[in-house]
């Protein structure tokens, strides 16, 4: 399910009424990825509904049946039959994942501790992001890597007859590889320790625990969360697995309420796990009107219906500790900070360099392309906002491969005295393929070029 042109595929985002109206957005990304791993991992039957089918996901689910998960839809519901824990098969041909990160580190893990042969390829983007952090851990548990590119894809991996158990010290706050090691944990003999001093999404430990690992989690009394794996044991597939609205997705249409006038959305069903909130808690202290309505628990995961309407926003500092819980929705924030009262300073962001792209510098000169005044440091960003935004706009935004960019400069465009080009919206559709017309039909205007032929 690739896009069939290899043309960029520009698009225009021009103000116009408020928006509004009521949508769902699409199921969450980590979580869709997680049931097409562990579904496919699990023994017996895992019925998925709500799955995020943007072409990251599907490119794990395809990577999981060439290691012989077996995958078919029946109406809006994915059947996945597993394999069982440490019965996955050599894969005959690459694992090609395209523009996705999550699926390529997640699935290193889950077949970097098995007795053959894998080889990763990816895109341009995936191709420039560092798998060291994956691969380092990895290492430590007896698997060989073989890349001539410092570890960057493509790269092989061989595990070894039987891997070795270790407790891993996560260095940077990042869910992939704390996500990576227990995965691999999972087909070694022997406990397997992750240490984690920054919490990150917890995705991986939860649902993990609901297909029935052996897994313990402790807090001690600095914070830090040990996390302890028993490996070999049997996960069993779940009847009945839903999965919630993408809280980085709905972030769009959010932000796109709030800046736009006379708007009035509602998004219903967005999953409001706490280490996915810190995009709406800071936009709650900038001020927002988001009502959270029917705050309910579904499939295990806290979720509810979020009614926003157009608000006078003002810039505040964003605590540096609550950017993992956010670290997705930077961009569309810097597009909110830029129509707020005064400067919004966001630090901490060290992590934003090695996404799909550069995001900080990508953000940068986005706003610098459409004259909003901002800095930028080696890992902080500062916006000053003018709320009327009577100069913004005009820009070709250079996406660089980044669907949250070209997304967040659409949002832009939305809300912009003169409209707003991204210069490829093609990678819309790894995460939220839906995307240009649910803005349509919330009243927003994006056009699209038609694609080169
Ligand atoms: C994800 C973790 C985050 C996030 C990504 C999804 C996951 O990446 O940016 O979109 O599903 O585990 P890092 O682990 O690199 O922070």
């Amino acid at each position: 399910m690739h896009s069939d042109s290899h043309a960029p595929r520009p698009m225009t985002a021009r103000g116009g009424n408020g928006l509004s109206g009521t949508a769902r957005v699409p199921g969450d990304k980590s979580i869709s990825h997680r049931a097409f791993l562990f579904g496919g991992l699990a023994s017996g039957t895992t019925r998925v509904t709500g799955l995020l089918e943007g072409e990251d996901v599907l490119a794990t689910g395809r990577a999981m049946q060439a290691m012989g998960a077996l995958i078919r839809k029946e109406g809006d519901v994915y059947v996945v039959e597993g394999v069982g824990n440490g019965c996955l098969l050599e894969p005959e041909d690459v694992l090609d994942f395209g523009n996705a990160g999550t699926g390529a580190r997640l699935t290193m893990g889950l077949v970097g501790s098995y007795h053959f042969g894998t080889t990763f390829v990816g895109d341009a983007s995936l191709s420039k992001r560092p798998m060291g952090r994956v691969l380092d851990p990895l290492r430590e548990m007896g698997v060989q890597v073989v890349s001539r590119s410092k570890g960057r894809l493509p790269l092989s991996l061989h595990g070894p007859k039987a891997a070795t158990p270790i407790e891993y010290r996560v260095p940077m706050a990042s869910a992939q590889v704390k996500s990576a090691v227990l995965l691999a944990g999972l087909n070694t003999p022997g406990i397997t320790t992750v240490v984690e001093p920054v919490m990150t999404r917890d995705h991986t430990e939860k649902m993990l625990e609901g297909f029935g690992a052996a897994i313990e989690i402790e807090t001690d009394g600095d914070g830090v969360r040990h996390i302890r794996l028993e490996g070999q044991g049997e996960l069993k597939g779940l009847a009945d697995f839903q999965v919630p609205g993408d809280p980085s997705s709905a972030a769009f249409p959010i932000v796109a309420a709030l800046i736009v006038p006379g708007s009035d959305v509602t998004i219903e069903n967005v999953l409001m796990n706490p280490t996915r909130t810190g995009l709406v808690e800071t936009l709650l202290e900038m001020g927002a009107s988001i009502e959270i309505i029917d705050r309910r628990t579904e499939g295990g995961e806290d979720v509810a219906d979020l009614r926003v309407r157009h608000s006078e926003l003002r810039g505040i500092e964003v605590p540096p500790d609550r950017a993992p819980s956010m670290i997705d929705e930077y961009p569309v924030l810097a597009i909110a900070a830029a129509f707020a009262k005064g400067r919004t300073v966001m630090r901490g962001l060290d992590e934003l360099r090695v996404k799909e792209s550069d995001r900080l510098s990508a953000v940068a000169a986005g706003l610098a392309a459409n004259n909003i005044a901002h800095e930028e440091g080696e890992d902080w960003l500062i916006v000053e906002g003018d709320p009327d935004g009577a100069a913004y706009g005009g820009g070709i935004v250079v996406t660089h491969l980044d669907h949250r960019i070209a997304m967040s400069f659409l949002v832009l465009g939305l809300a912009a005295k003169s409209p707003v080009t991204v210069d490829d919206g093609r990678m819309i559709a790894t995460s939220f393929p839906d995307f240009p017309d649910m803005m349509r039909r919330f009243g927003g205007t994006i056009e699209e070029a038609a694609p080169d032929r």
